[in-house]
């Protein structure tokens, strides 16, 4: 697998990482015996045919950065490079943006029209833009994935497509992002407000310096999108979730509900026609009243009754461990294909 990876952040280095810790395991146990062609960062790409090593990548994009590395070649022009260079898949861990969905968005389409296979963990191309992004990846026959934009290295998307075979999902409910989490939890536990709260869990690295995005609840809003597309099949975007945020949560109203045997939760929904993001109760044994930084999904199935799955919901090895099971299932495809002829 020739591979061209864009987005060198935390996710980023920590594929790097782990694809220089675990070659031969990933090469002898999955047949992935991957090829980095071109590495690319907000300031440019190294390129090279034969293959980069990603040990040295990451020691140089941590130490004086991509141009220090000594190997390749260097433009100045990652997105112009898909397309001119021999490559079989691109891996997108570049920021996510909901405004207008870039750099990834762009990424993805010119990789799909290229006829590269695509793993991404960005979610804002995606959410804005599933529907025609899927479509086009199935008229090019690539194979589009993203596992690591739900649920970080927790298989929610396979789980939930799982408990649909051969029986008939009706609704997704998901806790999905670890800083609401965080905060709402302890309000809970400790009686913080909402502004305490949230200190603690930026200074504890759990929130951005920025938490907009977690706190108003567009986060969970483009993760329901992408499980109600994928798994429901509800050829949503974005502008179709009702956002409702944590901001205006207050501790007396988590007190109040915690008396009553109740947890307040930042909640996606998803019922195959409506989908919705706000805050509401759900039982404290109920298995999405998840503590911490967790994250909870619970699909309910018509036959076999409601599953949930809980995990870790973002980490920069959790993360590069979902591009690897993407790596492992398009490999799967492609091994099908071959052996179909
Ligand atoms: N971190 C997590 O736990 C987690 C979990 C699940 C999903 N995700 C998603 O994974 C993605 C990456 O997250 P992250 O935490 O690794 O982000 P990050 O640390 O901010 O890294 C983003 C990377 O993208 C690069 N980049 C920015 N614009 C680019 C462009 N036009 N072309 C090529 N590269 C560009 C940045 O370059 P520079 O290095 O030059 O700034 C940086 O290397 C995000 O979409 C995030 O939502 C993250």
């Amino acid at each position: 697998m020739r591979a061209i990876l864009v987005g060198l952040g935390v996710v980023g280095q920590s594929l790097l990482q782990m694809l220089s810790e675990r070659y031969e395991e990933l090469r002898d146990r999955y047949g992935i015996g991957l090829r980095l062609v071109a590495v690319a960062d907000s300031g440019g790409a190294i390129t090279k045919a034969s293959g980069l090593n990603p040990a040295r990548v990451l020691q140089a994009k941590r130490a004086g950065g991509l141009k220090s590395l000594g190997d390749g070649n260097f433009t100045d022009d990652p997105l112009g490079l898909i397309g001119e260079l021999e490559a079989d898949i691109l891996i997108d861990a570049t920021p996510t943006n909901i405004v207008d969905g870039e750099p990834s968005y762009s990424y993805i389409r010119s990789a799909i029209l290229h006829g590269l296979d695509v793993v991404t963990v960005s979610k804002g191309g995606l959410a804005l833009y599933f529907p025609a992004l899927k479509e086009l990846a199935a008229h090019r026959g690539v194979v589009l994935r993203f596992s690591g934009t739900v649920g970080g290295g927790m298989p929610a998307i396979e789980f939930g497509k799982e408990c649909g075979r051969s029986d008939r999902l009706e609704k997704v409910v998901g806790v999905l992002n670890g800083t609401t989490n965080y905060i709402l939890s302890r309000m809970e536990d400790t009686g913080q407000t909402f502004r305490d709260a949230l200190g603690e869990a930026q200074r504890l690295g759990y929130a951005e310096r920025d938490p907009t995005l977690d706190i108003s609840g567009l986060d969970t809003a483009c993760k329901i999108t992408i499980l109600a597309n994928e798994v429901l099949g509800m050829g949503a975007t974005l502008s179709d979730v009702r956002v409702s945020g944590i901001e205006e949560i207050d501790v007396d109203e988590v007190r109040a509900a915690r008396e009553r045997g109740l947890a307040v939760r930042l909640l996606g929904v998803a019922d195959g026609r409506r989908l919705e993001v706000s805050p509401q109760t759900v039982g404290e044994r109920d298995p999405l009243a998840v503590k911490g930084a967790l994250n909870a999904v619970t699909f309910k199935a018509s036959y076999s009754g409601s599953h949930t799955i809980t995990g870790k919901g973002a980490g920069g090895p959790e993360t590069a461990t979902s591009i690897l099971r993407d790596l492992v299932a398009i490999k799967m495809v492609r091994v099908a294909e071959v052996s179909r002829i």
